[in-house]
């Protein structure tokens, strides 16, 4: 475990080297499509991560201040159910959400045990060193890495929280939520905890618009995609000829996002030296976010060992945040 990090006193970070090459290589085998596709980790490039940073200050994206508003009533009953175990954290971005049970459990511990892992190597960095000054309790071990990729390569702990906020499971489809479920379950100890923050099922008229907001940073934030394959794989995208598409689809409770031509064209990506043909109104799949049900994910869950304990929601039932006890798996699909 040791080799993946670099070390210094209070903070370790690694970067596995399963990242690097994983871009070039989705992005050439998505574009060859039927449906063109690029998976929506490959957002959160230093610009990327700013402009989501952006979508949640967004009016009509009520995800984060939602769950924010959750963590900061029910910070306390969090931490004390988890008790002193080190916090891993799926998809950490800034670690705002995350200070609210810092807060806490700087409050009640002596050390506390953070192993923050994203995708975005800057954003990370200059996380871990921002909250290192702020709280002299903590240690950190981050992981630029993927979720799968960074639970296999955790350091050791007694007791294991997983915090997996924003709704981040959304962006799995249910083969990847399963194969994500068997990597938690082979990972944890029986005993230990799973944070999930879920956006719940409503109406359209709420959900659609927090993927379409009228300041147009979701859509440069989708945009972003085709930024990022020019900057680092020399592609020739004229981003003025795509255009940002989110809409719901009620049957599937998803948003699907797609980046959509404006024009026949065709964009040449030098560095996979690949030529890519586009039709008028043809679209790159880039993202979905499913709303869930919480009964249904109970059930997804449970043959892979993991228990409901108690969850937490706003009035509206807009969002929730649940946690789940890790036993032993009972069901032989783990
Ligand atoms: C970070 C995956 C929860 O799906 O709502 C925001 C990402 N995409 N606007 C979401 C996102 C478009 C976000 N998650």
């Amino acid at each position: 475990m040791d080799d993946h990090f670099s070390a210094t006193s209070r903070l370790r970070l690694a970067t596995p080297s399963e990242i690097r090459s994983a871009f070039r290589e989705d992005v050439a085998h998505g574009l060859q499509q039927r449906q063109k596709t690029i998976p929506p980790k490959y957002f959160y490039d230093q610009q990327g991560s700013l402009l989501f940073e952006e979508i949640c200050r967004q009016p009509e994206y009520y995800l984060t201040r939602t769950e924010t508003a959750i963590l900061t009533q029910h910070a306390a009953a969090i931490v004390e159910s988890v008790g002193e175990c080190a916090l891993i954290e799926l998809g950490s971005g800034s670690s705002l959400k995350t200070r609210l049970l810092l807060d806490e459990c700087q409050r009640r511990q002596d050390r506390v045990h953070y192993i923050p892992i994203d995708i975005s190597a800057s954003m990370l960095e200059a996380t871990a060193h921002k909250l290192l000054e702020e709280y002299p309790h903590l240690r950190i071990d981050a992981l630029a890495a993927d979720y799968l990729t960074g639970l296999s390569v955790l350091p050791a702990a007694s007791c294991r929280a997983v915090l997996f906020l924003g709704s981040n499971l959304g962006n799995f489809s249910p083969r990847e939520q399963e194969q994500l479920f068997r990597q938690l379950a082979h990972t944890l100890k029986p005993g230990d905890f799973l944070v999930i923050g879920l956006d719940l099922r409503k109406s359209l008229e709420v959900v659609e618009p927090a993927y379409n907001d009228a300041a147009g940073v979701t859509a440069d934030f989708n945009l972003n995609l085709l930024g990022r394959m020019n900057r680092e794989l020399h592609a020739d995208f004229d981003v003025n000829a795509f255009s940002h598409l989110a809409f719901y689809n009620p049957v599937q409770h998803q948003i699907e996002m797609h980046v959509r031509s404006e024009r026949e064209q065709q964009v040449t990506i030098r560095d996979l030296a690949l030529t890519v043909a586009f039709r008028a109104g043809e679209t790159i799949h880039t993202e979905i976010s499913r709303k869930f049900d919480l009964d249904e994910i109970n059930a997804q869950l449970a043959p892979f060992g993991f228990c409901p304990r108690i969850r937490w929601s706003d009035a509206r039932s807009w969002f929730a945040v649940c946690l789940f006890q890790f036993a032993k798996p009972h069901d032989s699909e783990v």
